[in-house]
């Protein structure tokens, strides 16, 4: 029986899971890193941290599994989209901290970009809007900031890679600047229609294109593993994918029309548009894969904080000790009260882009009690998403028929049914909500030829539970009218 390992590096920890030739997992392992928060806004994540704890999940799959490393017939490999790196070629060493996808610290450089009129022609090239989500602007802020980085770029000194790029880097003991469409799709300086990178970008973002990485088709050959770095094995990498397009691909959304959310750090809705690169004003046109014959494109609604504000409840209020309290004190209300908690503390992405926005809690009154906080938490998760779904329909012209979900808080039976309910379409969930790790671990099995095309992977999606619309519109209408004024409120209050 073929294993493959297939190694998620996520925003807040790696999960590493080995996947058997019918799809069945047979290993598990996963660490958390530290996150850094320099100052308010601020998120950066150290490279040899995400390393260290990707080695612990690799070594505790393995010893789960029972097996060695040598034993691997591949690795497929997902991660954060958009992390910033840049490290010297010749170390290998790591410049700065990773500039993460949530940090706002950009946001300024994007006003101005847009203020110069420059936003129709990034949207028009990329597929993004202008905001300080994406890759692009976060490298020059390095190249400006840390002495001597840009003359080092200009000579070609410098590596710049999203997590995908450098995780492979160090695995290949640095053989390999790789990267593909679904990654580079989302640095800003990746043409979605040509799919290369953009001379033109790179310029007006002040990007030397030295530093980029090769691009390859996210299945296939991305280098073979060094034993020094791998466990002593050397062990092909034949799958690549940006963590949302992966749980797209992990969730069996391989063909136009059908969509998926998962609810992680953030939450992303993607919907596959097939061959079609869709349009949108508040949305993101993006790269979903590219199997060896041209890229197939998604529309995404990127939520910033969901899963997040879990964490929140735990580590800032101290209200929870572990997420999975989250449920039962939501449930120890029959409804929140009318408090609406908007977990906007980096910011609101899809559909109302504010960098300015910060978190909010409306309603409180003398009776609100830690299971209200906990229950608009979770239905905050679902708000969010009806936000992104009703921009979708409204600029895809598509209506959504159900919603395949996933990721850690998806558990919540009381998320599903709400979320449901706010949507009026069915919510399904699958056995298997790894789904990000799984997307992967299919590329990387299609790109080993243990799959000759994903026909054969079609068995391994199974549902676990649908849930499907119970509450009344007017009712509905009511709660998601409070939650848009809530908004209102949370947005433009930083005033930096
Ligand atoms: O775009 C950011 C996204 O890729 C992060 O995903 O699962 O680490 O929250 P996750």
């Amino acid at each position: 029986m073929r294993t493959i390992m297939t190694i998620d590096a996520g925003t807040t920890g790696v999960t590493a899971l080995l996947v058997d030739e019918r799809g069945g997992l047979t290993g598990r392992g996963y660490a958390e890193f530290p996150q850094h928060f320099p100052r308010p806004g601020w998120v950066e994540h150290d490279g040899e941290e995400i390393m260290a704890a990707l080695r612990t999940a690799c070594a505790a799959a393995l010893e789960d599994g029972g097996i060695e490393a040598a034993d691997l017939t591949a690795i497929g490999i997902t991660n954060q989209r958009e992390t910033t790196l840049l490290w010297d070629r010749e170390t290998g060493r790591p410049i700065h901290n990773g500039i993460v996808w949530q940090d706002r610290r950009t946001a300024g450089v994007c006003d101005r970009l847009r203020e110069a009129g420059h936003d129709a022609a990034i949207r028009d090239t990329t597929g993004l809007v202008v905001d300080a989500y994406f890759s692009g602007t976060k490298i020059a802020w390095m190249l400006d900031r840390v002495d001597g980085a840009r003359a080092m770029a200009e000579e070609g000194r410098l590596a710049f890679g999203t997590v995908d790029t450098w995780v492979i880097s160090c695995l290949t003991g640095g053989a390999s600047h790789v990267t593909e469409p679904s990654n580079a799709c989302r640095t800003m300086l990746y043409d979605i229609d040509r799919a290369d990178w953009s001379p033109r970008m790179a310029e007006l973002l002040r990007v030397p294109m030295s530093v980029l990485p090769e691009l390859r088709p996210s299945v296939g050959s991305f280098g073979t593993t060094d034993p020094d770095a791998f466990f002593g094995a050397e062990v092909p990498i034949t799958g690549v994918l940006g963590d949302q397009q992966s749980a797209l691909f992990g969730q069996g959304c391989w063909t136009p029309g059908m969509s998926k959310n998962t609810y992680g750090t953030g939450s992303f809705v993607l919907l596959n548009t097939g061959r079609e690169r869709p349009t949108s004003g508040r949305l993101l046109s993006s790269v979903a894969w590219d199997l060896g014959d041209g890229p197939c494109y998604v529309l995404e609604g990127s939520i910033f904080v969901t899963g997040a504000a879990v964490q929140w409840l735990r580590d800032g209020l101290g209200i929870i000790d572990k997420a999975s309290d989250t449920e039962p004190l939501a449930l120890s209300v029959p409804d929140t009260d009318d408090v609406y908690l908007v977990p906007a503390f980096t910011g609101l992405g899809a559909p109302h882009w504010d960098p300015y926005a910060r978190g909010t809690i409306v309603g409180l009154t003398r009776g609100t009690n830690a299971g209200h906080i906990a229950r608009a938490t979770v239905e905050a998760m679902a708000f969010q998403t009806k936000d992104v779904i009703d921009a979708m329909e409204a600029d895809s012209g598509l209506e959504l028929g159900e919603l395949r979900v996933d990721g850690g808080a998806s558990a919540m039976d009381l998320l599903c049914r709400f979320q449901a309910d706010l949507l009026g379409v069915d919510v399904l969930r699958p056995k298997v909500r790894e789904t990000t790790a799984l997307g992967a671990a299919f590329a990387a099995g299609l790109g080993a030829g243990v799959w000759e095309s994903t026909d054969e992977l079609a068995d391994v999606w199974q549902l676990d539970a649908r849930f499907s619309p119970e509450m009344d519109a007017a009712e509905r209408d009511r709660r998601y009218g409070r939650w848009r004024q809530a908004v209102a409120r949370s947005c433009a209050w930083a005033t930096d």
